[in-house]
């Protein structure tokens, strides 16, 4: 499609090449249009909470016996059994969340379930899916119809959510549905009709090979069963059609974004494709995967990071936070450096999903029960790159540890609801923060102090900053010679200690025993009518030397490379932007990067240009490579 011609370009043509229909029904001209200038909603400044939704809160007893009443018990001693946790139990705690802090809730998936005990367990978690265009009854109200074109509670989740300015991630699985569960396996529903059954499979709509065996066997990975679950065969185009219609009903029906189970278990080609389709459908949706393990050494997590269209959960952060923080491992907070040396191989590090524990592992305080240890991890996530992820009930310093604390015994119910917890006001504070200091969204991390004990790092974006500091050891005294802080008093958002930074030093930086110290300085944000959030990977650049955004239009110079728009450093594969547009917003514009270096001549990209057709108003995200040879 070709749309440059003229600076105003001719909708109603775009849009028919899109493939929308001229009827009266039509969105508006501009948002069907979005998907050309859009990309994916901004979740940096977010704070994700992370709920199993059967084991928060029991918002209506009414549906508690389900359809099999011998799933439910309501002594809550059978840790394989529903205790009774609903869609209501989340509606009833928005305030609760949203005193927290929680901007988003990531909810285990709602998809309706198999309705029976497989070695005394059952779905509670909602892995084990028989219809993904139903809600799981037990979630709903007795009397809902729990298929999705009905108006249910979910909807009602949906509005409040939304009214509160929250965010609602849904946990969708498209690798499998359920395993053998006394002689049924895989039988799946579409709106209640049966379209495939692993036991008849005469559509091929499954793979039929045996249990991973083998985890370096890229074949067994991606075809064998996990668990016995009963793997979906993707080269089967009904079954793609059937698990991306399904999604798109739940994305229409007002979910913002999702988080994809078992990434790693289905071919690359698989996820392009599906997010191509997910993000033509609604351009505005977030996506981060769970591909297990990952780690930055990872080359396979980290390009299925940069190449699926998805963001994934930050697995090496995460092990390394517990191993430093839960265990003393040796070296400490350098393992924790060497996670973020290793920024350079993700294109976004800044969207990675952080967390320091989840439901597959033990918690936290199951490794170690010392609050004030978990104070630091959930510090360290809140103010790090990434977008943190709560795991429910850490503000309550939630844990149980029999069997070490490993699954189930990692899903306990909520059962305190303090709102004055020190956990409770840290995410608290620490949300705020994020929201107003583009310094910890958006800008880059530059570590100032790393010992075994001690950790400091400086976020920096435009004139906004903050600097963080966390001792897990003895009392100690350090200097900083340089926090790239502005002189001045700054008071700690934590323990309200006053500081002086003067010749952009902090001397004598006395640092208690598990203190954290955060000191913030939040600059001018940018402004304009639209704002573009511009990224470039792949450029590698030489001290002294920065890139630049040039176009023709006049917010980007009209090609006077003087005049052209700064970007900033983030690591060494990201330079990172946002630039304001008011005179060319809703038109047309061309642009490229370049290097410049001081005193010599700029090197262009080597391309005829970059097209791209603003949004009238809002923010959009550009997510460039360098291209020159
Ligand atoms: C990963 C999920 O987090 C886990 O809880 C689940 O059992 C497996 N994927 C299989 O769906
Ligand atoms: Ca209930």
């Amino acid at each position: 499609m070709t749309i440059a011609s003229s600076p105003v370009p001719n909708l109603t043509a775009v849009r028919a090449a899109a493939g929308f229909l001229a009827d009266e029904t039509a969105p508006t001209i501009e948002a069907g249009f979005e998907f050309l200038f859009t990309r994916s909603l901004e979740f940096r400044q977010e704070t994700i909470y992370f709920i199993i939704v059967d084991r928060f809160h029991d918002g209506n007893p009414d549906n508690n016996a389900g359809p099999n009443p011998q799933l439910f018990d309501p002594t809550r001693q059978h840790w394989g059994k529903y205790w009774g946790g609903d869609l209501q139990g989340i509606v009833d705690k928005l305030d609760y969340l949203k005193a927290l802090g929680v901007t988003a809730i990531w909810v285990s998936p709602l998809f309706e379930q198999v309705e029976d005990l497989q070695f005394d367990r059952a779905a509670m978690h909602g892995y084990w899916t028989k219809d993904f265009k139903r809600i799981n009854p037990r979630f709903l109200g007795r009397d809902e119809d729990n298929s999705l074109f009905s108006c249910t509670v979910f909807d009602t989740l949906i509005t409040e959510m939304h009214k509160r300015g929250m965010k609602l991630i849904l946990d969708i699985v498209c690798n499998h549905s359920s395993p053998d569960v006394n002689g049924h396996k895989g039988e799946l529903y579409d709106n209640g009709q049966l379209i495939a059954d692993f036991y008849n499979d005469v559509n091929h709509w499954y793979h039929h090979n045996p249990e991973i065996t083998d985890w370096n066997n890229p074949e067994q990975i991606l075809y064998y069963e996990l668990s016995g679950l009963a793997t979906f065969n993707e080269s089967n185009p009904d079954y793609r059609n059937y698990i991306k219609t399904a999604i798109k009903q739940w994305l229409d029906r007002g979910v913002d974004a999702l988080r994809v189970d078992t990434v790693k278990h289905m071919p690359l080609w698989f996820w392009q494709e599906f997010m191509a389709d997910i993000q033509t459908h609604k351009p505005s949706v977030f996506a981060f995967g769970e591909w297990g393990f990952s780690k930055p050494q990872d080359r396979q997590s980290t390009h299925f990071a940069n190449r699926s269209g998805m963001s994934i959960l930050d697995f090496g952060l995460c092990d390394a936070i517990r191993e430093v923080l839960a265990w003393d491992a040796p070296g400490g907070f350098e393992r924790v450096q060497a996670i973020f040396d290793q920024d350079h191989v993700y294109d976004t590090a800044s969207e990675l999903v952080t967390f320091v524990d989840n439901h597959d592992m033990p918690r936290f305080l199951s490794l170690n029960p010392d609050g004030d240890r978990l104070r630091l991890a959930v510090g360290l996530i809140m103010t790090c790159r990434g977008i943190p992820c709560i795991y429910y009930g850490t503000e309550q310093y939630l844990y149980d540890n029999t069997h070490g604390g490993n699954d189930p015994y990692n899903r306990p119910m909520m059962t305190r609801w303090d709102t004055d917890t020190p956990l409770f006001k840290d995410i608290q504070q620490f949300s705020k923060l994020r929201r107003l200091n583009p310094a910890v969204s958006l800008g880059s991390q530059q570590q100032k102090y790393v010992s075994a004990d001690v950790f400091c790092y400086v976020r920096r974006y435009r004139d906004s900053r903050c600097f963080v500091a966390m001792n897990k050891g003895n009392p100690i005294t350090i200097n900083i010679p340089q926090t790239d802080l502005q002189d001045g008093e700054y008071f700690c958002m934590v323990t309200k200690r006053r500081f002086e930074v003067q010749q952009g030093a902090l001397r004598g930086l006395s640092l208690g025993h598990h203190e954290m110290i955060v000191l913030s300085n939040i600059g001018d944000r940018v402004k304009g009518t639209t704002i573009v959030r511009a990224q470039l990977n792949g450029v590698s650049t030489q001290m002294g030397e920065s890139i630049v955004v040039v176009g023709d239009c006049p917010e980007l110079g009209n090609w006077d490379i003087a005049k052209a728009y700064p970007l900033e450093y983030i690591n060494p594969n990201t330079w990172f932007g946002e630039i304001p547009f008011t005179a060319s917003a809703g038109k047309a514009i061309t642009y490229k990067y370049a290097i410049q270096r001081e005193g010599q001549a700029p090197v262009y990209e080597d391309l005829v240009c970059r097209r791209w057709i603003l949004a009238a108003s809002g923010t959009v995200k550009w997510k460039d490579s360098w291209s020159r040879v």
